[in-house]
């Protein structure tokens, strides 16, 4: 294994980290196996998080990497600008035949962000296309997350994420989010109230006019701002209200298809669907970057109707369907097949979710959620300062060696859907461990 720590960390501005911190204390992993990784001191790491959401089926896939290697040696790229190779096609259609009923036809693009920017611009293609140009208006949620694009932060509902980039997108509005720590806190799976808040939806409506909105975005399970689990009857109000004036719904499932609550997708696991998903993450097991936007026949069945020969839709990327992508993603979907790694997360998730709530009564814990193989414990802020405590949390779990998340003072625990009932054990004695160790 190669232990070298580059002598240089300033040129790689990394994303969505203090980079100056992590500069002068770095945390490098050089390698990844099953459900660890290995740091450049040698030292194993438990992988409580999947990478980011995202490795579902563990580190270090044999199968996925000979499928790479394979696909760079026959055929290292094609376009699909107008020529195009089988294994996107067979890719797609393995996806929409694990999607519930409609959701037929896949856009691929490179990440969960250019799958939303996609799907958002379909919708406002499709009102054109149906004869409804003026429903232009996008309606995001509180809280939520839809990448990093000028798309993906409008419609989000991430302050820190938008404060910063004045020249958002304009026609925008969003719902109230549904976690409430007065009335849902500790909840285990669902929580039984706030099913109501999906009537917001009726209020913007009500302002706005039904023949303005073209589509609202929600991530069915909100990963990223600390695991909010969809309220027993929200999602199925969210889609009546939807299809009573004709708004289309997406579901940002970048997080939560392939197996993370325990299903392919959670439009399966809550038996709602969408007219748009958003997929990426878990699509090549996150070995090769790739996303797509998941549209509904009866969506795409308008773009259809342009006239022959015409290109229905101006949109795509370089890198839509590459090959090794579409290898890879193709390995990645044998895996969760055959190895059944879906029903393995749901068989898996009530002892998850005992390991999790056990962390109730560790000092600052004000709450615990849960669903499928995703969990958040929310910490009290340390004197007002946001993520300072969560922060601590999880750089002292890395030391003691499991890799988790926090975002604002949440942490976020999401496990490889391979994890044995050990691995848990383990990363909650690391969680528990680090919380008695800060102040
Ligand atoms: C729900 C959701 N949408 C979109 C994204 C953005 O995906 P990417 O980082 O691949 O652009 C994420 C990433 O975590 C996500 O959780």
């Amino acid at each position: 294994m190669d232990t070298a720590i580059p002598n240089d960390l300033e040129a790689f501005w990394m994303p969505f980290s203090p980079n100056r911190a992590f500069k002068a204390d770095p945390r490098l992993v050089v390698k990844g196996q099953g459900v660890h990784y290995w740091t450049t001191d040698g030292r194993r790491i438990l992988d409580g998080v999947s990478g980011l959401w995202c490795v579902n089926a563990g580190h270090g896939r044999p199968e996925i990497a000979e499928a790479i290697s394979a696909q760079a040696l026959a055929l290292d790229y094609a376009p699909s600008y107008q020529v195009a190779h089988p294994k996107a096609f067979e890719l797609a259609n393995r996806v929409s035949a694990m999607m519930p009923g409609g959701l037929d036809h896949v856009f691929f693009t490179n990440s969960g962000s250019e799958a939303v920017d996609s799907a958002l611009k379909i919708t406002l293609a499709y009102h054109k296309a149906n004869g409804q140009a003026s429903r232009t208006k996008l309606i995001g949620r509180s809280r939520g997350f839809h990448g990093a694009g000028f798309g993906g932060i409008s419609v989000g509902g991430m302050q820190a994420n938008r404060k910063d980039y004045g020249n958002l997108l304009s026609d925008i509005d969003h719902l109230p989010h549904t976690h409430s720590l007065e009335h849902n806190a500790f909840s285990k799976g669902q929580p039984e109230w706030g099913a109501h808040l999906a009537g917001a939806l009726e209020d913007l409506v009500y302002l706005h006019g039904a023949e303005t909105i073209a589509a609202v975005i929600v991530e069915p399970m909100a990963g990223s701002t600390g695991v909010l689990v969809p309220p027993v009857g929200y999602l199925e109000r969210l889609r009546e209200i939807c299809t009573r004036h004709g708004i289309l719904l997406i579901f940002d499932e970048v997080i939560t298809a392939f197996g993370r609550l325990g299903a392919g997708s959670a439009a399966e696991r809550f038996g709602v669907t969408p007219d748009l998903m958003c997929i990426a993450k878990g699509l090549t097991n996150a070995t090769v970057p790739m996303g797509a936007a998941i549209v509904h026949d009866d969506v795409h069945a308008v773009f259809m109707d342009a006239p022959d020969g015409a290109t229905e839709l101006y949109h795509g990327y370089t890198y839509s369907g590459h090959p090794v992508a579409s290898a890879a993603g193709l390995a990645a979907l044998d895996i969760y097949a055959r190895e059944g790694l879906f029903q393995r997360a749901a068989d898996l998730a009530p002892y998850f979710e005992d390991a999790v709530h056990g962390l109730r009564g560790c000092p600052h814990v004000i709450d615990i959620r849960n669903i499928g193989l995703a969990a958040g414990i929310e910490l009290e802020p340390r004197g007002g300062v946001p993520s300072k405590r969560a922060h601590e949390v999880f750089v002292e779990a890395f030391k003691s060696g499991a890799l988790i998340r926090y975002t604002g003072d949440v942490l976020a625990l999401s496990p490889p859907l391979i994890a044995e009932k050990d691995h848990i054990d383990q990363v909650a004695a690391i969680v528990k461990s680090a919380l008695e160790a800060v102040d």
